[in-house]
């Protein structure tokens, strides 16, 4: 099975490398700008590449990544919060703060995917995108965070049309909750440590036929009201 995971380099993603390492899979570490961790893990069937989602690739620069002909599984993990603190309250957002996140959490995924559809079209693989219940309106009961809450709003809905594109071809597409997890991004606070985060997502992503295309899906298999 070859998995290319994009934003693999700490959190949640570096936990989904390990992951389907250990089921047998053949891995695509995609980092940012430092491989930090994955430099660690020494294992043949580890692959690692350079990928900033805020970047565009032409299909010249998508061939000298070494990625397969054939991707089963494109996890789309990269993720940024923004703002901290009261940087996302109604007096403090920016139009800058709105489109930083924006390019990172929506464009991103979108474009990995424009990148590498053929790919992934070649196997009738799958592609999970992580969104977050923050991008819920049904669950948005705090206000604030405004630009995390939209990005992530966003990516449910460009998921949404990605699935229905790509069904006639044969992949299957999901968006994941991970649930609040320790991590960075979370300064380590969340309810859940990245390991039952992981593993619940990966049997969401087995499972994915039972689902609808495009699915909202939170890592214990349960539907987030949108
Ligand atoms: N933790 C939670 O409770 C939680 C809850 C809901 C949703 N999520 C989502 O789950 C995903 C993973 O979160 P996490 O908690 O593991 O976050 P994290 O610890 O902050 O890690 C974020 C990862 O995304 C990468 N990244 C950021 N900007 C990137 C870019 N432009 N190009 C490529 N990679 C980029 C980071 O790389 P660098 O090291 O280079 O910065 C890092 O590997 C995110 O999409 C996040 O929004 C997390």
């Amino acid at each position: 099975m070859n998995v290319v995971i994009i934003g693999a380099n700490r959190g949640i993603g570096l936990g989904f490398v390990r992951h389907y390492l250990q089921q047998g899979g053949e891995v695509w570490a995609g980092f940012r700008q430092s491989p930090g961790a994955l430099d660690e893990i020494d294992d043949a069937r580890l692959h690692l590449f350079q990928w900033d989602v805020t970047r565009n690739y032409s299909a010249a620069d998508v061939q000298t990544k070494g990625l397969p002909d054939g991707i089963d599984l494109l996890i789309n993990n990269a993720g940024v919060y923004g703002p901290g603190g009261n940087g996302q309250e109604l007096t403090h957002i920016t139009a800058e703060d709105m489109m930083a996140v924006f390019a990172t959490d929506c464009v991103g995924p979108l474009m990995a995917v424009k990148a590498l559809k053929n790919r992934v079209i070649h196997a009738r693989g799958r592609i999970a995108n992580l969104s977050s219940k923050m991008g819920s309106s049904d669950d948005n009961s705090s206000g604030g965070a405004y630009a995390y809450r939209a990005a992530k709003a966003a990516l449910v809905i460009v998921s949404k049309s990605l699935a229905i594109d790509l069904a006639d071809d044969g992949v299957r597409v999901i968006t994941l909750h991970p649930g609040w997890v320790r991590t960075d991004m979370t300064h380590h606070t969340g309810l859940i440590d990245v390991d039952e985060s992981v593993s619940g997502m990966a049997r969401v992503i087995e499972h994915i036929d039972d689902y609808r295309p495009g699915a909202f899906v939170a890592f214990d298999g349960k539907i987030v009201p949108f």
